[in-house]
């Protein structure tokens, strides 16, 4: 089944596959306006969305499909209790292919085993967000015109911003990337994604809390909201939700030719000045995103299909028996009747994670 959870289910030659149909899609528009005919998309967002649910649901009317789904978990019958592997089962009846967001982690891992059709992940708690990526993706290639050397800033949260760690993930397939990881202490990137990332990989990076320090030296700045929805503490957000704000003086200290990526929304983290400013790529981004989502379809139902390899399945030990999760926001704290797996993420240190949110065991 093709699926799509995490980013590092395509190989780069994949993700380069997919660049290459969008820019295709872009000059071409015609030649794929029937390419869905009689196919469903149905999007299943269990949290608030603008971009990625309108965008999977233009791109797919723009290849001749058609859409159906929910956009508030209240109108569904996850509200009277109803499982997430129930749902999925349920939708694989109707619809051809299913994107989802979901608030816990994992949860579009579950459906993808349930739903007998192809699950893409929207977005999964503070986990993942792979279609971002691949927005990404599109923006830096054709701002920049390459996705190898480069230093890419990431800023805010990144412990929860779900689209760092996609994207993070994503550019160790590509060659003489550094990272400078710009974040108040608290909200750093997740311990699991330095070690089982960026060190595994040899990726250089740089911690620091100065974006001012940070920007002369960056090719493409990423900036992230501090998403007050993941804080269980809200004065603990408001002590950073201002942390930093991107404006015109700091452009200033930029690359003539630098790049400002941000997934969005934005609250106040980049001044409404700067989206004058020829590096600010976030609308661009914006459009980018259908185009990348519509290549994805057609590969995953199988009706463009490439000739790139598949990335190489990593063997991991599994277990299921040892031990159990306990991240509050993962899919297995909340359903009672998944089983809990764990991979050994580091066999010399014999590192245990949940293979639905990362959690340590
Ligand atoms: N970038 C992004 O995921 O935006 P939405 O939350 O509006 O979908």
């Amino acid at each position: 089944m093709n699926n799509l959870i995490d980013i590092m289910q395509l190989s780069k030659e994949e993700l380069l596959e997919l660049i290459d149909t969008a820019l295709d899609i872009i000059a071409n528009p015609d030649k794929y306006a029937e390419s869905c005919k009689r196919k469903k998309l149905a999007t299943l967002f269990f949290e608030p969305s603008t971009r990625t649910r309108l965008s999977f649901e233009a791109a797919m009317l723009e290849l001749g499909g058609s859409v159906l789904g929910f956009s508030d978990a209240g109108t569904s019958s996850a509200s009277k209790g109803e499982s997430v592997a129930d749902t999925a089962k349920v939708i694989g009846c109707y619809a051809d292919i299913i994107a989802m967001r979901h608030p816990k982690e994992g949860a579009p891992l579950v459906a993808s085993r349930n739903a007998g059709i192809p699950v893409i992940n929207a977005g999964d708690g503070g986990h993942n967000h792979p279609t971002q990526t691949l927005a990404d993706l599109l923006t830096i290639y054709r701002e920049m015109g390459r996705l190898d050397d480069l230093t890419i800033g990431f800023c805010g949260d990144l412990k929860y911003g779900r689209t760092v760690h996609s994207l993070i993930s994503a550019m160790t397939r590509f060659t003489g990337i550094k990272f400078v990881l710009i974040s108040p202490k608290e909200l750093e990137v997740p311990s699991y994604m330095i070690e089982d990332v960026l060190v595994k990989n040899n990726i250089p990076y740089e911690i620091t809390r100065s974006l001012e320090e940070a920007m002369p030296s960056l090719d493409i700045l990423y900036m992230t909201r501090i998403q007050k929805e993941r804080f269980t503490d809200e004065a603990e957000y408001n002590r950073l939700k201002d942390s930093y704000i991107l404006d015109a003086d700091k452009m200033k200290l930029a690359k003539e030719k630098m790049a400002v990526l941000h997934p969005l929304p934005r609250v106040n983290e980049i001044s409404v000045a700067v989206d004058k400013d020829p590096r600010a790529c976030y609308f661009k981004q914006v459009r980018n995103g259908k185009y990348m989502r519509e290549a994805l379809i057609l590969k995953l139902l199988g009706i463009k299909a490439g000739n790139a390899a598949h990335a190489e399945e990593q063997t991991v030990e599994v277990v299921t028996d040892k031990f159990k999760c306990t991240n509050p926001r993962c899919i297995t704290c909340c359903e009672q009747e998944i089983v809990h797996e764990f991979k050994l993420a580091d066999p010399e240190k014999m590192v245990y994670r949940c293979v639905y949110c990362e959690h340590e065991a």
